[in-house]
């Protein structure tokens, strides 16, 4: 059976799939474009994808022998999985072994943009650092103790705000359900309604998958609401954010600073962003440890072999 993984990943996890696949490898980790992807999917039953891929109806119909999508990430808004579902394909993705990296990379960006390391690197590396003290040098906010409000707290949100008791922070969250009150209470965490989380908080974080229903989930009413000192962090998903409303805010200073991970329309970024100070941008790295991104290649490569092998899939999304 043939499979094809659409970008470069770990030899040692191609090697095991050799041994049951014929596979075609994007060794140079290009992505395809999605006439080279069609012709990639020729005869192939088995993808492994990333979130770059989009798998929509013109390209699975392009692909008459199609069994399974494994993407190599939680999120799958890169495939209409009603489509894959209609057409009998199965799609996989990897949670939970990516959790506590999202977190960890969210609470960087947090930080950086709290106490401006962005902007103070550069300017030491500059050669701007001639004075080698000074009482008002970069000021930035405090984390500790302050309040943090979390906006989807599935698993990701949920490391968000262990990580936020060795702060001592108060922590508010918003999301559709409500968690039970036993994780309420070891998060020590507060649900609140939207509008009294943007209002209360010192750090806004955005934790919600992309969909028609989350696009521009906050946008320019919802950063009014937020305080003048405020800063939000998007480590989730490109378009739950306005970034048009976030640069026009950052612009004018009606919040204190932004940390993004991820940004509308991937690679292209609003170059408006590059010209502020007070924001810290990252190229969607949320997961990007070493040891992460193996375990997600090998969890992708278990889902893909399990569905052609005529297993259950560990992580199955349809
Ligand atoms: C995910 O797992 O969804 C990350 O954003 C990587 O694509």
């Amino acid at each position: 059976m043939k499979v094809v993984i659409t970008r470069g990943i770990f030899p040692e996890v191609v090697d095991k799939l050799r041994g049951r696949f014929e596979v075609v490898h994007n060794g140079d980790d290009r992505p395809w474009t999605p006439d080279e992807l069609a012709l990639r999917m020729q005869g192939a039953s088995g993808a492994m994808a990333t979130v770059m891929d989009r798998f929509d109806e013109s390209i699975l119909a392009r692909c008459p022998d199609l069994k399974v999508i494994s993407n190599i990430a939680v999120g799958y808004n890169n495939i209409d999985v009603a489509a894959c579902t209609k057409r009998g394909i199965r799609v996989t993705n990897t949670p939970g072994v990516l959790d506590d990296t999202t977190a960890d990379l969210t609470w960087s960006l947090l930080m950086a943009a709290a106490r401006r390391i962005a902007e103070a690197d550069s300017y030491v590396r500059r050669g701007d650092w001639k004075i080698a003290f000074g009482v008002q040098y970069f000021l930035g906010q405090d984390i500790h103790h302050a309040t943090l409000g979390i906006i989807g707290m599935g698993r990701i949100g949920q490391a968000v705000a262990r990580r936020a008791r060795g702060f001592d922070m108060r922590v508010l969250y918003h999301n559709r359900s409500r968690l039970d009150g036993a994780t309420e209470r070891a998060l020590n965490a507060t649900w609140v309604e939207r509008d009294a989380l943007l209002a209360q908080s010192d750090f806004v974080v955005v934790m919600a998958p992309y969909s028609s229903a989350t696009h521009h989930m906050v946008g320019a009413a919802e950063i009014a609401k937020m305080k003048s000192t405020a800063i939000l962090v998007n480590s989730a998903r490109g378009g739950v954010v306005d970034d048009a409303a976030l640069v026009q805010a950052l612009k004018e200073k009606r919040i204190a600073g932004a940390g993004l991970d991820v940004f509308e329309g991937e690679p292209r970024l609003n170059p408006e962003y590059a010209k502020l100070a007070n924001v810290v941008l990252t190229p969607h790295i949320g997961s990007a440890s070493r040891a992460t991104r193996i375990v997600m290649c090998n969890t992708a490569a278990a889902n893909m072999s399990a569905v052609l092998e005529g297993r259950e899939p560990p992580n199955p999304v349809n």
